[in-house]
């Protein structure tokens, strides 16, 4: 695997990052995931937008961050993706300095990594719809800022793989925020909902595509949040992000929404998300 260094084409195997390194040292780093659809990536500068601003928000100084456009397509063609279905990851930390809690000097470059894999997408859990459990939200109030430092995520995930479940949801103040790594929506008398875009959810890119989605097949938008209990009564609840698309969900806990088959709004709204597929490929 050829991977993008600070600067630098190399095999994987090659890369070396020093123990001192501040992402390794204090998760003190920021990422994004981009996914490549037969060699186009999609929404590509909406992901480079929300790297610049959690850049921003972090302080980390790293300014060439339009060059990832160039360094995603190179990583596809070099590792031979062209044809396939592929992320791209891209981390930039605060670099490597002895361990001080502060900043380290201005002479401290940040550490810039990507990275592209081959992904193999879900066809049955986007079309038969998955579970979900729920868990209180443990997570610090700038989940807005996509940061490297994810444990309540890791440690939710976990208990979603432990209950055979598909993914996680976290509640704050007994209302939903989203996923361990995806955005939730659910739908309500043929209007969809989901949490608003502030500093205890991740702006996702796709979350902003359902939204337009919703707009083109005439359907309303609430961004507003959706309360635990009205969630288990939802009559439709669907995930959405980078490596999800749109995955309905069929159960919570032990509830069955809906009829406990993938919703017809649902099911719409995947059909408006894998048009704009087709049309980039
Ligand atoms: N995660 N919420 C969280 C907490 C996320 O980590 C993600 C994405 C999303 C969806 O955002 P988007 O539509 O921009 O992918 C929502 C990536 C895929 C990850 O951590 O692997």
């Amino acid at each position: 695997m050829i991977v993008y260094y600070n600067g630098d084409y190399l095999p994987k195997s090659s890369v070396s990052v020093s123990p001192d390194d501040r992402g390794f040292i204090f998760g003190d780093g920021v990422y994004e995931v981009v996914r490549s659809y037969n060699n186009r990536l999609f929404e590509i500068d909406a992901h480079i937008k929300r790297l610049s601003r959690s850049l921003r928000e972090l302080r980390i100084k790293f300014d060439p961050v339009q060059e990832f456009k160039s360094v995603a397509a190179s990583l596809i063609s070099k590792n031979n993706l062209q044809n396939k279905d592929a992320t791209i990851y891209i981390q930039i930390t605060r670099g490597a300095a002895k361990r001080a809690h502060a900043f380290p000097s201005d002479d401290v470059p940040p550490t810039v990594y990507a990275c592209a894999s081959e992904f193999t997408a879900s066809p049955e859990k986007q079309k038969k719809g998955v579970s979900v459990i729920l868990t209180p939200d443990i997570r610090w109030t700038r989940c807005d800022i996509k940061s490297i430092s994810l444990l309540p995520n890791v440690l939710g995930n976990q208990m979603a793989k432990e209950n055979n479940a598909g993914e996680t949801v976290f509640v704050r103040d007994n209302t939903i925020t989203e996923g361990t790594h995806t955005n939730v929506f659910a739908v309500i008398n043929n209007e969809v909902f989901t949490h608003p875009k502030n500093n205890f959810i991740l702006g996702g890119i796709t979350r902003d595509v359902v939204i337009d989605c919703c707009a083109s097949c005439g359907i309303k938008i609430n961004e507003e949040s959706i309360t635990e209990k009205n969630f288990f009564s939802a009559d439709e609840i669907f995930l959405s992000g980078t490596t999800a698309d749109i995955t309905p969900v069929i159960q919570v806990n032990d509830t069955p929404i809906g009829k406990g088959i993938p919703g017809s709004v649902t099911m719409l709204l995947q059909d408006e998300f894998a048009r704009r597929i087709e049309i980039l490929k």
